[in-house]
């Protein structure tokens, strides 16, 4: 589905996709060997296999989002990655090479993988259900005065912090925040609760949020970006990228 983005006329919404680790790697189409050497090396630095795994299907589903972006097959994708705090290659920031008006984003958490790609800045984060303690020292660190608030009086207070965690990453790889400055954003406004199963919209001033609290594959997806993201949750990721 094309859809152009409100505000932007004539842009193709960004969209971004969520997929079990073995969706993404049982696709015939999935093959590891369009990975370039410097990914290559990283994965061949896991020590366990699932961290490889979810890696690799990471790696290649921001190929095919990217590809369907750019209407050319995934192994012509020439991905790279920018790190802005560092000059080691191969990691940081991904994109296309040439291709500045391209922004993408994955991301990888146990099992479960996410990727998203557009003409406009575009981020991705998933997590999953349970992976973090509503601890009071971190959520000082992480969650403006309102939102540690709101998490802590929450029945749920984990998946609750979860929720703005997911947000908060995903700002971060927009470049709107860094991991030492998230109790600077405030997104006390947004809910905390969703309906398992459900796609959510909300938009702060300046940024809108597409969530999926997705409780076949545990985890929690935000995707963020200057205008809506469609974001696919299909069994089928490949076949059904929006
Ligand atoms: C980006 C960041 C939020 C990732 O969070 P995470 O939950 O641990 O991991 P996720 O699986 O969700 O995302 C990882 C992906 O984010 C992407 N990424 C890394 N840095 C990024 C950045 N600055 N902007 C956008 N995307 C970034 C990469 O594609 C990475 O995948 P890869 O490691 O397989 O290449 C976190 O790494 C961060 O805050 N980085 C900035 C600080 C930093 O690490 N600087 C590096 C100093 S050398």
């Amino acid at each position: 589905m094309i859809s152009v983005g409100p505000g932007y006329p004539g842009v193709r919404r960004p969209f971004g996709v969520v997929a079990s680790t073995e969706e993404v790697l049982a696709d015939p189409a999935a093959d590891p060997g369009v990975l370039n050497p410097l990914e290559q090396a990283r994965a061949a630095r896991f020590r366990r296999d699932r961290d490889r795994n979810d890696f690799v299907a990471a790696h290649l589903l921001v190929r095919r989002c990217a590809a369907r972006l750019l209407e050319i097959p995934p192994a012509e994708v020439e991905f790279v990655q920018h790190c802005a705090d560092c000059s080691i290659p191969g990691h940081g920031r991904p994109g296309v090479a040439g291709r500045p008006e391209v922004s993408l984003s994955l991301s990888h958490t146990t099992g479960v993988v996410a990727a998203a790609a557009g003409f406009t800045p575009v981020a991705v984060d998933v997590e999953q259900l349970g992976s973090r303690q509503a601890d009071p020292a971190v959520l000082a660190r992480v969650l403006a005065p309102a939102e540690e608030k709101l998490v802590s009086a929450h029945p749920d207070p984990e998946t609750a912090f979860l929720r703005q965690w997911v947000r908060k990453e995903a700002m971060i790889k927009l470049g709107l925040l860094e991991l030492d400055s998230l109790a600077t954003a405030d997104l006390s406004a947004l809910p905390l609760d969703q309906e398992p199963g459900s796609l959510a919209h909300y938009r702060t001033d300046d940024l809108h949020f597409t969530e999926f609290h997705d409780p076949r594959r545990g985890v929690l997806v935000a995707a963020a970006g200057p205008i809506p993201v469609l974001l696919g949750v299909s069994a089928t990721p490949f076949t059904d990228l929006p």
